[in-house]
Parts: C-alpha cells; sequence; structure tokens
C-alpha cells in the first residue's frame, strides 16, 4: 500500500460513508446513527450501525465493520487499490497509477494474465467453430435450434479433436506454461505432458460481470459423459460468485430476473427475447449466488427442471432466497423438461403466459410438501398444518405472516383459527419471538475470548473518548496506551490519545492503519461500543472510576503475570500498585 496518507485521507473524507452505504443497503435514521440489515449476513432484525459523526460501520450481529473503504472491499470483493479507484473516480480525484508494491503488481498482472488466456482461449475456440475443425460442432448448435446471432452474442465455440492445439496456441502467444496450467484449460501428466483439458466439445465461455471471460463449460455432442465440463476455479473464477448470463441480464429492461439450472436454458430464453435469464452453473445456487442478485433489487422466477431433482434443486433455492428476503415465484414448465424444451415446443408466448401464472415461492413449497402426503390421513394432515405453521412463524414482519396465514388457511381449508393459534404457539416456544432471526458466526468470528470482559470495558472508554474527548483529559493521568492489553487496543488508544492531545478526531483514518480485514473489524468495533444514557453527573463519575479501576487493574495483574521481569518493571509495577490505591479516592472532574 504505497498510497500517501493524505491522498487516502481525501478520498475517504470526499466519500461520506451513509452515501456510499446507502447505495447499497437501505439505511434508517436511528439517533445518531444509522441502520439497515448487514449486507455481510442473513439477517432479519437491523444490526448493521452507520455513524455518520465515525464514518464508521460495524455489524453488532457478525461483527463486520470498518470505514467506507474497508466497506467497498469487503462489499465489493476489491482489494484495498481497487476500492480505492472506485472511491477516488466517484469523488473525481485522480489516483496516480504505479503505486502499487512488487507484490500487488506481480499478483494483478497475474490475474490479467490470466483474463487474457481466457480471452485468447475464446477467440480460438470461436474462430474453430466457424471453421472445418469446427463443422460438427456448427451443425450440431444449429441442430439445437440456435442462431447465428444467438451464438456470436454468447461468444460460443469449439475445442476441436486434438491433443494440445490450445497449449500451442497459447504459447505461441508468448502465456508461459504455469500460468496456463494455473487457467485451467490444459491437463499436464507425467506420462502424456500437457494437454488441453477441452476437446471434441461445444464451448461456452462465462463471463463475470464485467464482461470478462473467466472460464469455460463444455458439452459433448453425443450422449457421452461427462456432459458437461467447465473450468475448474482459478484466481479469477470462482464457482459460488458467478452467474451465467448476468452480464447481460443485468442491463435488461424486464423488473425480474429468471433463474434457471443450465447453459443451454439460459441462451434459449435470451434468444426467445427473455434476456433476464441468468444461471448458477455446474453448482448448486448457494447464499453467494442470491447476495449478488439482491443488489440488483428485482424479484427471482425460478425456472428449474421440472422433474424430482429439479424440485428438490428449486426448494433448496427458495429457502436460500428466503433466507436472504428476496422475493421468489416459481414457473411451471410441465410437461416439458426445462426451459429450451418448453420454447422450443411452445413457444415465447406460451413462455410469457407460464411467467405470468407463475406460482408464489411460499405456496409451491406448501403445494409439495401438501403432495407428498397422504391428507386423508388424520396425522399426515397435523403433521402437515404444524410443518407449514412453522414456516409461517419464521416470517418475521407481521403484516406479511398474517396474509399468508389467511392465504394458506383459505386455500387448503383449514379454519384460519386454528393456524393462528398453531401459530403462535410456535412463537411462544421461541420465546415469543417470530421470525428467529440467525445469528450467523461471521468469516471474522473470534474463538470464545477469555478477555473478552475486559476488552468490553476497554472498547467502552474509548469509544467513549471518540464521543467525548474530554474524559481523556480526566484519564489521561492515570490510563496510558500500555494499560490497552491487545495488540489493535495499543495501537488504537495511542493514536486516539495523541489525536485528541492533537485537538484532531478522526475514528475513520485509525482504520486505515490497519491492513487485515480482521483488525479493520475490530477497531469498527471498539468505536461503536453501545454506551449507556447515563444522566446524572454522579453517576457518570463513577461509571468512569469503575471503568479505569477495571483497566488499571487487568493491566497491572497483566503486567504481574511476565515472567522475568526486570528491575524496571517492577518498580513500575510498585508504581501502578499506588495509583491504584489512590484511584479509590479520585473525584473525575467531567
Ligand atoms: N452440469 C454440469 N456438469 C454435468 C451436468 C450438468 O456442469 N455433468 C451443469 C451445466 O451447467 C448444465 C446444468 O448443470 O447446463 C444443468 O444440467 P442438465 O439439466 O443435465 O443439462 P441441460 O442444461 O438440460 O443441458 P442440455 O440441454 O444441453 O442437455
Ligand atoms: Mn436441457
Amino acid at each position: 500500500m504505497k498510497y500517501p496518507d493524505e491522498l487516502i485521507d481525501e478520498i475517504r473524507s470526499r466519500n461520506d460513508i451513509v452515501d456510499i452505504v446507502g447505495q447499497f443497503v437501505s439505511l434508517k435514521r436511528s439517533g445518531s446513527n444509522y441502520t439497515g440489515l448487514c449486507p455481510f449476513h442473513n439477517e432479519k432484525t437491523p444490526s448493521f450501525s452507520v455513524s455518520p459523526s465515525k464514518q464508521m460501520c460495524h455489524c453488532f450481529g457478525c461483527g463486520a465493520g470498518g470505514n467506507v473503504i474497508t466497506f467497498i472491499m469487503k462489499y465489493q470483493n476489491y482489494t484495498f487499490p481497487e476500492a480505492l479507484k472506485y472511491l477516488a473516480d466517484r469523488a473525481g480525484i485522480n489516483l496516480p497509477e504505479a503505486e502499487f508494491t512488487e507484490e500487488e503488481k506481480k499478483r494483478r498482472s497475474r490475474k490479467e494474465t490470466l483474463y487474457n488466456i481466457n480471452l485468447k482461449a475464446a477467440a480460438y475456440f470461436c474462430w474453430c467453430l466457424q471453421n472445418r475443425e469446427g463443422e460438427e460442432g456448427l451443425k450440431y448448435l444449429k441442430g439445437r435450434g440456435l442462431s447465428d446471432e444467438t451464438i456470436k452474442r454468447f461468444g460460443l465455440g469449439f475445442s476441436p479433436i486434438s491433443r494440445s492445439n490450445l497449449f500451442d496456441y497459447l504459447k505461441k502467444q508468448g502465456f508461459s506454461t504455469e500460468l496456463i496450467r494455473e487457467s485451467g484449460l490444459v491437463t499436464y501428466e507425467e506420462t502424456k505432458g500437457f494437454n488441453d483439458k477441452f476437446w471434441n466439445r461445444v464451448m461456452f465461455p462465462i463471463a463475470d460481470e464485467h464482461n470478462k471471460v473467466i472460464a469455460f463449460g463444455g458439452r459433448v455432442m453425443s450422449d457421452a459423459k461427462p456432459k458437461y465440463l467447465n473450468s475448474p476455479e482459478t484466481e479469477i473464477f470462482d464457482k459460488s460468485r458467478t452467474i451465467y448470463g448476468l452480464n447481460i441480464a443485468r442491463s435488461s429492461r424486464r423488473d425480474f430476473f429468471i433463474l434457471c439450472e443450465g447453459y443451454m436454458d439460459v441462451i434459449s430464453q435470451h434468444q426467445a427475447g427473455f434476456d433476464n435469464a441468468v444461471a448458477s452453473l455446474g453448482t448448486a445456487f448457494t447464499s453467494g449466488h442470491a447476495s449478488i442478485l439482491k443488489r440488483l433489487k428485482k424479484p427471482i422466477y425460478l425456472a428449474y427442471d421440472s422433474d424430482g431433482a429439479g424440485v428438490t434443486a428449486a426448494l433448496r433455492a427458495i429457502k436460500i432466497l428466503r433466507e436472504t428476503d428476496m422475493v421468489c415465484r416459481v414457473i411451471s414448465l410441465k410437461p416439458y423438461k426445462d426451459p429450451d424444451e418448453f420454447i422450443k415446443a411452445e413457444g415465447a408466448e406460451a413462455y410469457e403466459k407460464r411467467i405470468k401464472e407463475a406460482e408464489n415461492g411460499f405456496f409451491f413449497e406448501v403445494r409439495i410438501l401438501y403432495e407428498s402426503k397422504n391428507i386423508n390421513d388424520p396425522d399426515e394432515k397435523t403433521a402437515f398444518v404444524k410443518e407449514v405453521c412453522a414456516k409461517l412463524a419464521s416470517m418475521s414482519d407481521e403484516v406479511e405472516r398474517e396474509n399468508y396465514m389467511a392465504s394458506f388457511a383459505d386455500r387448503y381449508m383449514i379454519p384460519v383459527e386454528t393456524v393462528k393459534r398453531e401459530v403462535s404457539a410456535i412463537a411462544a416456544r421461541n420465546g415469543g419471538e417470530y421470525g428467529i432471526a440467525e445469528r450467523p458466526k461471521s468469516s471474522l468470528a473470534r474463538a470464545k475470548d477469555p478477555d473478552a470482559g475486559i476488552k468490553k470495558i476497554q472498547r467502552t472508554l474509548l469509544t467513549w473518548i471518540s464521543e467525548e474527548p474530554k474524559i481523556y483529559t480526566a484519564v489521561k493521568d492515570i490510563i496510558s496506551p500500555a494499560d490497552f492489553t491487545d495488540r489493535v487496543y495499543f495501537a488504537v488508544a495511542t493514536r486516539l490519545f495523541a489525536d485528541v492531545e492533537a485537538g484532531v478526531m478522526n475514528p475513520a483514518a485509525i482504520v486505515s492503519m490497519f491492513e487485515e480485514e480482521a483488525d479493520q473489524a475490530m477497531v469498527a468495533e471498539i468505536f461503536n461500543t453501545e454506551l449507556e444514557r447515563i444522566e446524572s453527573q454522579d453517576e457518570r463519575r463513577k461509571a468512569l472510576s469503575d471503568m479505569i479501576t477495571a483497566i488499571k487493574r487487568n493491566s497491572l495483574e497483566t503486567m504481574d503475570a511476565k515472567e522475568n521481569q526486570s528491575m524496571d518493571e517492577m518498580m513500575r509495577i510498585l508504581e501502578e500498585r499506588k495509583k491504584l490505591e489512590k484511584l479509590k479516592n479520585i473525584k473525575f472532574t467531567i
């Protein structure tokens, strides 16, 4: 990280954190802060807090947080320089290029090279499809009803029957063997050497949101197995975050997305005018996919295969979408297997009609459950009603829950009172709460920390000082940064105290002292501890005195516990002990 601090400071101060976070998260004012649903974990009640005065954010649920740069890095999955560039552009600040460290330059250039290898490979496959070696492939794609325009739009290609034509081609383009291997387009075995991974397949390039080719899928033209072969994950291809077709669908004018299972499904739908179709490919739909789609703020229509496996996959996707708080509906493709086959048989107009008739995701689940039971059997009927009621009880929004309860009772001819009674009974068992919000451990989740108690007190003091700098004046003769026993806390206290002495207050800058995401989140936590509102002056004094005593005692114990103390250290311990003794009689003026 080689940008001058002043530049980073300027970029940060010209991008208000409430504006930036507000672009992605809907925020509500609450006291002097703003709160919203945390974008970094699934939750139903807001625990993500943004502080305009401190220019920081912090999630009380999962612990994520930091300043505006941290937020963009985490939200957009950017590196530090990428986030800085994004924010600089937004503020109209010119960011000098070429100030990357050697390591960053290397990594960037590796990524750039991987993009280039994929781009060159895509061009090679396209060329093959349009030439003699690709005749079979073109015939196959045309046979499946794809127009020249569609083939071009999706950059479809062909990998010919050859051992290493692509590898040789890429070598000739000047790429290193190491990176060609890294791209996953060739395989290496000691006995066989370098071989192309894909051969005799029609090729589907996979693009990221910026239209860069990051991987491929290849389909055999017969019934051979495996039907599809996909690039392995690489530095530029993360399956759980890649959505096929999104590069095009994101600018569709339709106000929803169609989520399906396959390459050909996406392509057929686009050709039929449904340019909002996307797929999670070669892998099940995950919460990572859901969070990417959620940012685009449109409902999801599922067009999964109509067979048993497709229904199971749809149920899973519905669950994930619900946990992500996204609206979803299910398109029925019966009696056809998938959208590709439906459109080929019935055409675009009939498909449009199916979209209009799409079933609400909740009632799709209920119907599948209903169909799995023998409703004439009272026990099975009871189980059915109870399972549905449990789902209803997990809805936290009261209006939504009421509507669904009424609608369910009506559709399945169950007295609405019965449903209501059962739903409240379930909630009562959950401590009277609806929609039991999960509190997942974040990726930063800490192991149980034996120092949690004292750290909380240290945090409270630091937050308090940042909100009322005069508190520092009252305690500065007693407390020093060395009393903060954790590495990050110590660094934060050192900087905060120096800032207060100098009459500046810029907690967001303190975040930038740290490079690790976990450290930045910790700083945000340090400055966002909830302070109790204490009105009376006496109580404030007492609270401060208790805090200082606890911090000093802990600091003293830590010093005491150290083995092989030097003479100096022993003297200091004696002195500190005296201070602690005197503390009982000090009355802070605050
Ligand atoms: N898939 C895969 N590897 C396989 C089989 C399937 O990666 N061996 C992925 C592909 O992304 C495929 C999707 O799962 O598009 C759905 O598989 P399936 O329904 O079997 O294929 P279709 O999309 O219907 O393919 P096609 O119409 O070409 O037969
Ligand atoms: Mn198909």
